[in-house]
């Protein structure tokens, strides 16, 4: 089905609406998501960049074997963020920046690892971003995803289309496909799906890396 389209400003003014109780309401909820995506992170590690960081929930799920650059569109997100890192808990966490995913200004190939937990179903352009994290990604380098994606068949199905209307203005898309992420790696000639995986305990978020191809020696 079609998935009905994001703009941006709907997206920071829903972030702007969370950021005080994020924690709170999507801290347990994400939270296997969340660990599961990291993991398979910290299995690359070095530098990994996390797109739309949020208010860095994910900084207790990484480690001094990593070092962790964040961005995110909503400065109220950042801020929550911030104040973890002047905790002084998370030395792993180099940096975390106000920036668009759609356009980051990382030069190509800096990072080891792309994390994007619970992101490219709710960014204007999901293909655009994909490009940008395979962009920034280096050659044999992973761009991990962990989301909610639409069950497309079924009552689950059903619902989700019903909850897509509903919930467009508090920046969530529900009915979200794999299909999509998939036609976007089959599009480019350098990635590669390493993994489509369903979390336990109910398989609510599905895990998905793409690999980018690394160069071949001349
Ligand atoms: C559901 S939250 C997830 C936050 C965090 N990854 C977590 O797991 O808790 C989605 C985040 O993506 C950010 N975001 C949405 N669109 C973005 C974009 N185009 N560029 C950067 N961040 C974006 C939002 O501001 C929000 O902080």
């Amino acid at each position: 089905m079609a998935t009905l389209d994001l703009d941006t400003s709907v997206v920071e003014n829903a972030y702007a609406r969370w950021a005080p109780i994020y924690d709170a309401v999507c801290g347990p909820v994400m939270l296997k998501g969340r660990r599961a995506a990291a993991a398979a992170a910290r299995a690359i590690g070095g530098k990994i960049l996390e797109v739309g960081v949020g208010t860095g929930l994910s900084f207790d799920d990484y480690d001094t074997t990593t070092d962790i650059t964040g961005i995110d569109l909503s400065a109220p997100m950042l801020d929550k963020a911030r104040a973890k890192m002047a905790s002084g808990r998370y030395p792993w966490v180099q940096s975390v920046q106000q920036m668009d995913a759609h356009a980051m200004s990382f030069d190509d190939a800096t990072f080891d690892c792309v994390v994007a937990q619970f992101v490219i179903t709710l960014v204007e352009n999901p293909e655009q971003v994909l490009s940008e994290c395979h962009r920034v990604v280096k050659p044999g380098g992973r761009i991990i995803l962990v989301n909610h994606l639409y069950s497309e068949t079924g009552l689950a199905a059903a619902v989700e289309r019903w909850a897509a209307v509903k919930t467009r203005a508090m920046g969530l898309r529900p009915e979200f496909p794999f299909a999509r992420l998939q036609a976007w790696s089959q599009s480019n000639s350098e990635s590669i799906l390493v993994e489509r995986r369903k979390l336990a305990p109910f398989g609510i978020y599905t895990l998905v890396t793409f690999e980018r191809a690394a160069a071949l020696a001349a």
